[in-house]
């Protein structure tokens, strides 16, 4: 059994964007930008975008955060993302959610320019993946697609589960790992809550990737040897043995799951750490795309 080791690759790719920066600083390039627009101080937003800022600073990218109240109106949101379009410095910019409720996170994502969508939401990018043209992908699915190359994990003709059907991991997974090519040409499943025999197709499966935000919910015998698992869930359970009194628990139970393995990702430590790098490789394509025109 092989952990794969997120938070390694994440440090070595962004070793490799680091070293791209600086052959572009050094030719008097423009350096790559990214924006975000933050709306309110929902907690786990302020700690994503902080860590997303931080990333930028880290690798020598310049950011920029905009941020607004809670009560902006969708207008005046939908007009700062035009603004953002039209900045001629901004190479891509993200707008984290989730909006509050009275804002359509729809109409919003389709207000964004798709060659600066570095987040991949937008119905343009997304269809352009589901046809396998380049287009942005979006951070979750982008980082698992790179470990499983990095690990060289193969996928043709292999039984394939996503469980889960979200528009921002799940679904594009399911498109992207059924793609022609590598890592691609899986057999896929996707699973989801209405789904009434999830343990039977878990048994059958070759790879499994739980992306359902449920905690422990995929156990020791609904896993075959042999299996790769991975697990997209981090949700916060409260836990005595941390300082925060909280620890963040994937959709796998490891210790069950483990030694059944072939390859697994750890919670935390796997997925995660992939998902800022992901938006940081997509910000530097749509910088080199904008150059190239
Ligand atoms: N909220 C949770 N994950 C994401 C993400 O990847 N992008 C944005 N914009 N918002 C999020």
């Amino acid at each position: 059994m092989q952990i794969i080791d997120g938070k390694k690759v994440a440090a070595e790719i962004k070793a490799e964007i680091a070293l791209e920066v600086d052959c572009i600083k050094s030719s008097g390039g423009k350096i790559p930008h990214l924006a975000a627009i933050l709306v309110g101080h929902d907690p786990p937003s302020e700690t994503y975008v902080a860590g997303k800022v931080r990333a930028c600073e880290e690798i020598g990218f310049k950011s920029t955060l905009v941020r607004f109240d809670n009560d902006i109106s969708e207008e005046t949101l939908i007009n700062a993302v035009h603004n953002l379009n039209k900045d001629a410095d901004i190479d891509g910019f993200i707008v984290q959610l989730p909006l509050p409720g009275h804002i359509s996170e729809q109409n919003v994502i389709e207000s964004i320019d798709p060659a600066k969508d570095v987040d991949g939401f937008h119905p343009v990018n997304i269809g352009r993946m589901v046809l396998g043209m380049p287009s942005f992908i979006s951070a979750t699915p982008a980082g698992i697609i790179e470990l499983i190359r990095r690990y060289e994990i193969p996928t043709a003709g292999k039984a394939c589960l996503v469980i889960g059907r979200s528009n921002i991991v799940g679904r594009p997974l399911s498109n992207l790992l059924s793609l022609k090519g590598y890592p691609g040409n899986a057999t896929v499943t996707l699973a989801h809550s209405k789904t009434s025999n999830i343990p039977e197709l878990a048994l059958k499966s070759d790879i499994i990737i739980a992306a359902l935000g449920s905690p422990g919910f995929i156990t020791g015998e609904m896993v075959k040897e042999g299996a790769v698992i991975i697990d997209v869930g981090i949700t916060r359970v409260k836990s005595d043995l941390t300082r925060s009194g909280y620890k963040l628990t994937g959709d796998v139970k490891f210790d069950e799951v483990a030694p059944k393995c072939s390859y697994i990702t750890p919670v935390p430590g796997g997925v995660g750490p992939m998902t800022i790098v992901s938006l940081l490789r997509n910000t530097l394509l749509a910088s080199k795309q904008r150059i190239s025109g």
